[in-house]
């Protein structure tokens, strides 16, 4: 019958026919929220919509970052069979904007007030042309260390303020026999490092040259050779097996005290809160050393896609209900992130997801507050593609990082 209908309207028939509740009360969700912690959080988005009638079609592309989530995407899009609604990041939203293939939320933003409440950080990304293209569910990011008490309290180290005890607080752990830093060698993955010593090196400033201005004279400068060095570092404090792991296994070896850090997005505190641990008590939270003060940045947002007018109804309560503030508070409490609204309170959250509210607002009244590049929020996927192949290429290989600043030049030259 559902089929049957939708052919009717793309005969162009849909507006002689009153849409039966059955048929307006489907979203297809395409996301890569597939680990333990996301599946969680996206039930709370499930289980919100289901309250208000609207079904949940699944459509999960594994992948932390979304990298594969996107080709998907394209695939879909180009075949004809764009889903409702996708989690985008960023860049990727505004060049899907200027395809013109995203739905006008104007009319529900307006109503709901979100040019009032939703930071203008975000809006960038959520507004094309000054028209509302996509709905914020979170804040993340990525410039945090997630790390596992015990571990820290056998070896008798402390939280590292800088790079030099960070350095210093490593080796200890190497020598106690644990693996210091838990990670997945997947190029998003290198990227995330990447985002936090960049900006351990540089500051905000450097960050904002190199990943956002493209100024091609700070990505081939001296301090840049500098972050390639303690990307080498890092590559020194991994076990042997970190090569293509998912994120969330790397998180889990923190949590099981195999590993002691992880340097990663909040999202991992997802992973950590599923497994029944608690913050302060368990693991620990704290930003990269040398990165206090700033926020690198990514929020996921929902962009819907005119697939028909037969969607349109539910894909607008959709919105309406993930913007709402108490599923705002209800859904970033579990994700690890923080709301993508100014005016939700922070009671229900933890002792993590407080400092990453009170860190966001500050950064984002001091002006230190800047696009994650791994997470496509400093620079359009093209460009970022090219930075992952030089980041991940020096992080597997013996470059030096001479050559890797030499790389990454001519890559982004060509990528501009
Ligand atoms: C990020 C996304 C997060 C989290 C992470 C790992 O790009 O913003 O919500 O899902 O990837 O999958």
């Amino acid at each position: 019958m559902k089929a049957f209908l939708k052919k009717v309207l793309a005969f162009g028939l849909g507006s002689m026919f009153l849409l039966s509740p059955l048929q307006a009360a489907e979203v297809e969700v395409l996301h890569w929220w597939t680990s333990g912690g996301e599946a969680a959080a996206l039930n709370v988005l499930k289980e919100d919509l289901q309250s208000k009638g609207i079904g949940w079609k699944d459509m999960p592309v594994a992948g932390g970052g979304g990298t594969q989530a996107m080709t998907v995407l394209r695939s879909r899009v180009t075949s004809g069979t764009a889903p409702t609604a996708v989690q985008m990041l960023g860049f990727d939203i505004l060049d899907w904007a200027a395809e013109g293939v995203l739905a006008d939320l104007n009319r529900i933003a307006r109503q709901g007030n979100w040019d009032a409440v939703v930071p203008l950080a975000l809006q960038k990304f959520s507004k094309y042309d000054g028209q509302w293209i996509s709905v914020p569910v979170n804040v993340h990011s990525t410039n945090w260390v997630w790390a596992n008490k015990a571990v820290f309290e056998k070896v008798g180290v402390t939280v590292p303020r800088n790079w030099d005890e960070f350095v210093a607080v490593t080796k200890k752990i190497k020598a106690a026999g644990y693996t210091p830093i838990a990670h997945g060698g997947q190029a998003w993955q290198d990227a995330t490092v990447f985002d936090s010593i960049l900006l351990s090196v540089g500051g905000y400033d450097f960050y904002k040259k190199t990943m956002v201005d493209l100024n091609l004279k700070a990505l081939g400068s001296a301090k840049m050779v500098q972050v390639f060095d303690r990307m080498r570092v890092i590559t020194g404090l991994l076990d042997p097996n970190f090569s293509g792991r998912d994120w969330n296994l790397a998180s889990a070896m923190v949590i099981n005290e195999k590993a002691a850090m992880q340097i990663m997005g909040d999202w991992a505190k997802g992973e950590f809160i599923k497994a029944g641990k608690v913050p302060g008590k368990d693991f620990m939270c704290f930003r990269f050393p040398e990165t206090q003060g700033i926020v690198t940045f990514n929020s996921d947002q929902f962009a819907m896609f005119r697939v028909g007018s037969a969607d349109t109804k539910s894909q607008m309560e959709m919105a309406k209900s993930v913007i709402s503030p108490v599923f705002q508070s209800a859904f970033n409490v579990v994700k690890g992130s923080a709301p993508a609204r100014t005016d939700v309170p922070n009671s229900d959250f933890d002792a993590c997801g407080k400092k990453g509210m009170t860190d966001l607002a500050s950064a984002n009244m001091n002006g230190t507050l800047i696009g994650s590049m791994a997470h496509g929020h400093a620079n359009p996927a093209g460009i970022k593609n090219a930075m992952y192949d030089v980041i991940t290429n020096h992080f597997n290989t013996k470059q030096s990082s001479r050559a890797a600043v030499k790389a990454l030049v001519a890559a982004v030259e060509t990528a501009m």
